[in-house]
């Protein structure tokens, strides 16, 4: 991947940007944008409310379970202070990534979102992209034993992870104590042995060099760049000399994004805060800056690209 990248947003994103200034059309296309993922989820055969009710319910006669709450407490970090850019609306959600609506439907909207990558509509296109991302990591590692899951939100990518590697210890981290428990709940029904950690990717307090791979699937995008960059300092220090960074995220320079209609990235952008500054970033440089080597950048999806990078 050679294309050089703009450090700034081009026209179209700085026309999109001004408009999201305007508070009722950007609440207008959050509203658009959440009904389009709900839609189309239905339309894939993910009964989107009818998953999100079984999962607060947790199969039980009530609308939410009490137990949820319960969980939290052993999960929740209380020390833990919530970098700034954090306590923002994501995804539509006014309260971003802390709330109980965020944790039960990321699932059904990660199968929504993904559903259209490779043309179609298909629920396996979220599972697809994630063999996509394995495909290159299993190319480029042996067998890790430690992996850390950074933004493992409610444990989607630490199973994933699980699964192809069966023997390793993982550790999935978040900055959501919601979606941690939610996770919690999932490795109960799974049997799981992952350990799940409230904390900054930033500052996981992690021991130095104890693990073989670091691993972050689409955090990267809800990020600003100050924080990409405090990030991969983490990740060197708590991998091991030769261990492995595997960053999976969309991919600025997919045609994808370079020829979106404007409507359609005018509702991206309103519920993704960062995507500018992510897609202005030079993660090449960032790592190498960082002191990584080996930096690789391929692209796995239409729009998606997995680097991979060697401390
Ligand atoms: C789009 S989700 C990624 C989901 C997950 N890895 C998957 O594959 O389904 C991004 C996650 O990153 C988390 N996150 C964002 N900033 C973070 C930070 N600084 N430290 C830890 N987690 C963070 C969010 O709470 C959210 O769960």
């Amino acid at each position: 991947m050679t294309n050089t990248l703009p450090s700034a947003p081009n026209f179209l994103s700085q026309v999109v940007n001004g408009i999201l200034a305007i508070k009722p059309i950007a609440n207008f296309a959050k509203k658009q944008a959440r009904e389009l993922i709900i839609k189309r989820a239905e339309a894939i055969g993910v009964p989107w409310r009818k998953e999100v009710a079984a999962l607060q319910s947790r199969g039980e006669n009530i609308s939410f379970s009490p137990q949820w709450d319960a969980d939290l407490q052993t999960v929740i970090n209380p020390n833990l202070t919530y970098p700034e850019y954090y306590l923002q609306p994501f995804h539509a959600y006014e309260k971003g990534n802390l709330s109980w609506d965020a944790a039960t439907e990321v699932e059904v909207a990660a199968y929504s979102v993904h559903a259209k990558i490779w043309g179609g509509e298909n629920k396996q296109g979220d599972a697809k992209l994630r063999d996509s991302y394995h495909q290159i990591l299993r190319n480029a590692i042996t067998l890790p034993q430690t992996i850390l899951d950074l933004g493992c939100s409610v444990g989607m990518s630490s199973f994933a992870l699980q699964e192809i590697y069966p023997q390793a210890q993982i550790t999935g981290v978040d900055l959501s104590p919601y979606f941690l428990a939610v996770a919690k709940y999932r490795s109960q029904q799974n049997h799981s042995s992952i350990k799940w950690l409230h904390s900054a990717a930033e500052n996981t307090q992690l021991q130095d060099e104890s693990f073989d791979l670091v691993s972050t699937f689409l955090m990267f995008h809800e990020l600003p760049q100050s924080a990409i960059k405090d990030i991969i300092q983490e990740a060197k220090r708590v991998l091991k000399t030769g261990g492995y960074l595997g960053i999976m995220d969309m991919n600025p320079q997919a045609e994808t994004f370079m020829k979106m209609p404007p409507y359609i990235l005018t509702l991206l952008k309103s519920t993704e805060p960062y995507l500018d500054q992510y897609f202005t970033l030079d993660i090449k440089q960032a790592l190498l800056d960082a002191g990584f080597r080996d930096v690789t950048i391929t692209s796995n999806s239409p729009r998606h690209r997995t680097i991979i990078a060697q401390k």
